[in-house]
């Protein structure tokens, strides 16, 4: 028996694959469709003894019923996604046909297949936007996102609750907040700072940088989803989140000195439409539900995140000279 694995070879997935392999003896089963955020590089060192890479979109019924009709699946977490917010401003075609049409094929493939557990990985962007004051999301929080991006998780949000109230589907939700670490492609905050702070470019802060966002390290967010995976209740929602709210133009500076560099790099530019103010987790469910809390405070994860932005230069400067060049230009000029 298997775990199926979407998106693993993003940024999340793909340490989550590396916790399965370490964390357990299960076989796993991953589908990525390598769109300009899945990269193979990602998985190097995985042992292929233990897992199997199918290169596959999750909106291809043809491909879900292949995986399912060749590999015993009785696990499904389903991390692929279009992911990033200012992409889907850019054209959100691909964030409803990914997120909320390639969620519905999923479900129903995981459905007829009759797994054991889905978890449906979210984000905190769900539940829109706090003021300085108000309280931390609970999962009781309503739901009303702001972005194309965090509209069309909202809506495979909606679909899993649907599956789990209508067909019995044993489905759980996580919702977390603002991950960094390795592997994170350069175009989200904490990465694409250090690349630019690394080497002398100006850094792309959005409005005045008072934005507030809750910064989890990757290892423990994939550690809250295996921890859901294992021991969540079907039909639940898991808030994940770090305990560390910043203020955006913090962060950068913290970046400039770990990384040597000036302060008038920093380069205040037109700011995100609709851009959320504030997240902030209440993780009180699934601490006490589950047992799960983050290990990695903020300092210890930036700077080894840093490190090993310097010690992967030859990952990164594969992306930079790509595409990700066009992406640049047409966002930040
Ligand atoms: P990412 O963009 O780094 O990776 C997404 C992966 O999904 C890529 O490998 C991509 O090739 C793959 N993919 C995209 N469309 C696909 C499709 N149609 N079929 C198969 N694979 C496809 O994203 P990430 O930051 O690793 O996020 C992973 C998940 O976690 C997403 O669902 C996201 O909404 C959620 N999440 C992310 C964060 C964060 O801070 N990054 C926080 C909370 C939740
Ligand atoms: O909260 C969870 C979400 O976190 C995930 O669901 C998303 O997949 C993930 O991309 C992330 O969304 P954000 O929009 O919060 O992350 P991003 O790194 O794009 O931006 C973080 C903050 O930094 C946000 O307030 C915008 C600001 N920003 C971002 C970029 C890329 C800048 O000021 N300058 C930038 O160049």
């Amino acid at each position: 028996m298997s775990i199926l694995v979407t998106g693993s070879a993003g940024f999340i997935g793909s340490n989550f694959v590396r916790l399965l392999i370490d964390a357990t003896r299960e076989h796993i089963v991953s589908l990525d469709a390598l769109t300009y955020a899945g990269n193979m590089d990602n998985l190097v060192n995985v042992p292929s003894d233990r897992h199997t890479f199918i290169h596959g979109n999750i909106c291809d019924e043809q491909t879900l019923t292949e995986v399912f009709r060749d590999h015993a699946i009785k696990k499904v977490v389903h991390f692929a996604a279009e992911s990033h917010v200012d992409r889907s401003i850019m054209s959100s075609g691909p964030f409803i046909q990914t997120n909320v049409v390639g969620t519905q094929r999923l479900l129903d493939a995981s459905k007829s297949h009759g797994v054991e557990a889905f978890v449906h990985v979210s984000t905190d962007e769900v539940y829109g936007t706090l003021n300085l004051t108000e309280p931390a999301f609970t999962e009781q929080h309503h739901i009303q996102p702001n972005s194309p991006y965090s509209a069309s998780k909202a809506a495979s949000d909606l679909l899993v609750r649907s599956y789990v109230e209508t067909f019995d589907f044993p489905a759980m939700i996580t919702r977390c907040s603002n991950n960094y670490g390795p592997y994170q492609f350069p175009e989200k905050l904490i990465p694409l700072m250090i690349h630019n702070a690394k080497n002398n470019r100006p850094l792309p802060v959005y409005g005045d940088g008072s934005n507030i966002r809750d910064w989890i390290h990757v290892s423990d967010h994939c550690k809250g989803v295996l921890c859901v995976m294992d021991k969540g209740k079907a039909g639940e929602v898991y808030n994940i989140g770090g305990h560390s709210e910043l203020k955006n133009i913090d962060i950068v500076h913290q970046i400039i000195d770990a990384c040597g560099a000036d302060s008038s790099l920093i380069q205040f530019v037109t700011d995100r439409p609709g851009h959320d103010f504030r997240y902030a987790m209440d993780i009180e469910k699934i601490k006490r539900e589950l047992g799960w809390a983050p290990e990695v405070s903020f300092s210890d994860g930036l700077s080894s995140t840093i490190q090993w932005y310097a010690d992967n230069s030859d990952w990164l400067e594969k992306i930079i000279n790509g595409d990700y060049q066009n992406y640049y230009k047409e966002q930040y000029q």
